[in-house]
């Protein structure tokens, strides 16, 4: 099976421990072990040291009763039996597109996004065609170009929604129309919803509620801020489309861990509080990032929506990849070039990090730029 390397894994993967100022991840500032006890209780030690005799076994294996009833609350129309606990949003994509896809199918994929939701498939031999996003359309898609490209042959369409890197958001009107479109031909619809934004969560519309042929994969990495746990889900209105996952998903994986489990039932249970804490902080650095962009000719922007990526175009005439390994080298800046997810003259700003190392990496972001043609 041939695939494509992932582009910005591979960058993060090569340059995320030697840089200084980070401002390039697309998570909301992680939170700490004690951070997140201290959400749950007031005496975070007594929390830990209860669990001190939690036996290490394989724990429940797709994901704890509280886990999926506390994941279930978060849809209208998903039962907590059609819930399936997964190794991050990355182990819900890969679980929905293995089950699904065979060799000779046809998906639709929004593009540029998350590389995993087209190369993935294309290395099982599916034919996918590309949903463009356009910078001109304020990074929306155009859906005369899915009318054309949608036919009886058409199996899925996965989308990216919020999406990576530009932090656009598919509304409910278009997902509704996306929606009509796969109901006629009976395709699925994927959507990978780890960015949703953290002001418009609750009344955000999860292709799982809209569709009953809609899968939604999501996980506590983005908008909750513990990656490090590696749990995401999958979750869709059918049972038999939840009983295909359970099939495919024992040869994939096991459990995600009694530990991590313990811990993201913990994360859903202080969401609120959590929610609240990400507001702020995502609120603050946006309008620094919006202000930082106004004093910058070179650069332009479609701001996102308070969601944790954002996604900037260079005016420079240096390629945009060359532009960011030297600003890592002689600035101790981490940003991640647009080429990664085939915007070539972009780059993306993980603006979400805390807001002393944003300060500090869009200054130095600027100077560089100055310096350049
Ligand atoms: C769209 C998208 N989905 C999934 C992931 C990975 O999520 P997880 O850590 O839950 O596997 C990323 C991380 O960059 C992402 O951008």
């Amino acid at each position: 099976m041939e695939i494509k390397g992932f582009g910005v894994e591979e960058w993060l993967n090569k340059n995320e421990k030697a840089a200084q100022f980070d401002i390039s991840q697309s998570t909301i500032s992680s939170l700490t072990l004690g951070e997140l006890l201290s959400f749950d209780s007031q005496d975070p030690t007594a929390t830990f040291t209860k669990y001190l005799n939690t036996k290490l076994n394989y724990g429940w294996i797709e994901g704890s009763p509280e886990f999926k009833k506390l994941v279930a609350q978060l849809y209208d129309q998903v039962d907590s039996q059609n819930i399936l606990q997964t190794n991050g949003a990355t182990g819900g994509n890969f679980l929905a597109l293995f089950s699904l896809l065979n060799p000779g199918d046809h998906i639709i994929s929004l593009y540029p996004s998350y590389q995993q939701l087209y190369d993935l498939p294309k290395s099982l031999g599916v034919k996918v065609d590309e949903w463009d996003l356009k910078e001109s359309l304020n990074w929306q898609p155009d859906l005369a170009q899915l009318r054309q490209l949608i036919s009886p042959k058409t199996k899925m369409i996965c989308l990216n929604n919020a999406q990576n890197p530009t932090g656009s958001l598919l509304n409910k009107a278009l997902l509704e129309q996306v929606v009509l479109l796969a109901r006629k031909v009976g395709a699925y619809v994927l959507a990978d919803e780890v960015y949703q934004p953290v002001d418009k969560i609750d009344e955000f519309p999860d292709i799982a509620d809209l569709y009953e042929k809609g899968i939604s994969v999501n996980s506590l990495s983005k908008t909750y801020s513990v990656p490090g746990l590696r749990i995401g889900w999958i979750a869709t209105q059918s049972k038999e489309l939840a009983d295909i996952f359970r099939k495919y998903r024992d040869y994939t994986m096991i459990s995600g861990g009694v530990v991590n489990d313990t811990l993201a039932c913990m994360t859903l249970r202080n969401r609120k509080a959590i929610l609240q804490r990400n507001g702020k902080l995502v609120q603050r650095n946006h309008k620094i990032l919006e202000q930082w962009v106004k004093n910058q000719p070179k650069v332009e922007i479609i701001m996102p929506e308070q969601v944790s990526t954002a996604c900037v175009k260079l005016n420079i005439q240096m390629h945009d990849e060359e532009f960011c390994e030297e600003l890592l080298q002689k600035t101790g800046v981490l940003i991640v070039p647009g080429s990664r997810f085939d915007m070539p003259g972009h780059a993306r700003i993980g603006y979400c990090t805390d807001t002393e190392t944003l300060k500090i990496g869009l200054k130095k972001l600027g100077d560089f730029l100055n310096q350049c043609e």
